[in-house]
């Protein structure tokens, strides 16, 4: 059986930390963490606090041990490993007659969600408007934000989409901070029919009477409104291969003991620090990691001076008749997982779990 990727790109890490990198290694690696090359983002994103506290309390959970629910998002409720903040790739629309009077400003909104793998099941799709702080009149006017998708592709030098289906239509009293709208579907539909995404149009209306006094103000608002705005789109997949919890302990090895003789198998100690790899430039968090390793020796008297049921002993047996049997070999028995807050080349913020990052324990298997 070959091995998986994962125990191979934790081999492949350790190769590339002890400082024999090579391009194809880099690649490897970054394959396994679901990127086709180094992201070189083009501007720092700030890391929406969202993310920041699942993933502050993956690493507390980390430290205590405690990772059974490794692929359930407690802060959020669903189950997931991979959790994106896309930015909105769209543009402002400036329509040669507005569709209404109170229109305030149209936006297509596009997200493109290219970069979840087919493997992934999608959980959560959350659209982000941010409406901006508060404004010095302290309560701006009320605003109307109509949402629809764009289900037409628009042709013509002048290009305002016609809006489709309606997905949202909601008053917004006084408008700040941030609003969310549950957008699964949506992107459900999306990702079984990628050419199907012409994105979405957002109109902001200004709700009620535009007399002149009002008028003035309201320019304002809609200036400061176009300035603000941003969208994102919070997407939750899960790839249950990267997450079924029998993983954790692959194969069956007799437990080392402690290194009471230092050549016998044992754990060893290994920070990996992101920047020796030039990889702080994209990697948010952690700085770096304790991968240790395992390395030593797993002889005979090591395999059946311990408990002998497993494969282990079987081939120190073997070997005792026919050298030509590999020694065992000291392997990882017990690993954990990390995660990690990193920018894509789309400057998408991404944190994802990773499994069997971290050797807690080696053993001859
Ligand atoms: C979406 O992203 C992929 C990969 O970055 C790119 O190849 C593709 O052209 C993008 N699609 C659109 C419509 O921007
Ligand atoms: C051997 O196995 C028994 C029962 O499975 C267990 O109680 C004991 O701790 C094991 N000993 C070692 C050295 O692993």
């Amino acid at each position: 059986m070959i091995p998986s990727l994962r125990v191979l790109a934790v081999g492949l890490l350790l190769t590339v930390a002890l400082g024999q990198t090579s391009q194809f290694q880099e690649s490897v690696f970054l394959q396994f963490l679901g990127l086709d090359k180094v992201p070189s983002p083009q501007t720092v994103q700030p890391v929406p606090s969202i993310l920041k506290k699942i993933f502050q309390d993956r690493e507390a959970a980390a430290t205590t041990g405690d990772s059974h629910g490794l692929c359930y998002i407690k802060d959020l409720g669903i189950q997931g490993n991979i959790l994106r903040l896309l930015l909105d790739q769209g543009r402002f629309l400036y329509p040669k007659k507005p569709s209404q009077a109170s229109s305030c400003l149209q936006k297509l909104l596009y997200f493109n969600l290219s970069s979840i793998t087919d493997k992934e099941e999608l959980t959560m799709a959350q659209l982000g408007l941010d409406l901006g702080p508060t404004t010095y009149y302290k309560l701006g006017p009320e605003l109307e934000l109509a949402l629809s998708l764009v289900e037409e592709p628009h042709v013509g030098d002048w290009p305002v989409p016609l809006p489709g289906k309606m997905l949202v239509l909601q008053s917004v009293p006084w408008p700040q901070g941030v609003v969310h709208f549950n957008l699964l579907r949506v992107a459900k539909g999306w990702r079984n029919n990628p050419w199907k995404n012409l994105g979405l149009l957002l109109e902001i209306l200004v709700k009620g009477n535009r007399d002149v006094g009002v008028n003035f103000q309201l320019q304002d608002t809609c200036a400061r409104l176009r300035r603000s705005l941003r969208a994102s789109l919070l997407v939750v997949t899960l790839h249950p291969e990267q997450c079924h919890p029998s993983s954790r302990k692959r194969r069956e090895a007799v437990p080392a003991p402690q290194a009471f003789c230092r050549n016998l198998c044992h754990r060893h100690q290994l920070f990996i620090n992101f920047r020796d790899l030039g990889w702080h430039k994209w990697i948010i968090a952690p700085k770096g990691f304790m991968a240790n390793y395992c390395h030593g020796e797993c002889p005979f008297s090591l395999t059946t001076s311990l408990n002998s049921s497993n494969y282990a002993f079987m081939q120190a047996l073997m070997r005792a008749v026919d050298p030509e049997v590999p020694q065992a070999a000291c392997i990882p028995t017990k690993l954990s997982p990390i995660s990690m807050l990193y920018q894509d080349n789309d400057d998408n913020v991404i944190l994802r779990h990773y499994e069997d990052m971290v050797v807690d324990e080696c053993g001859c298997g």
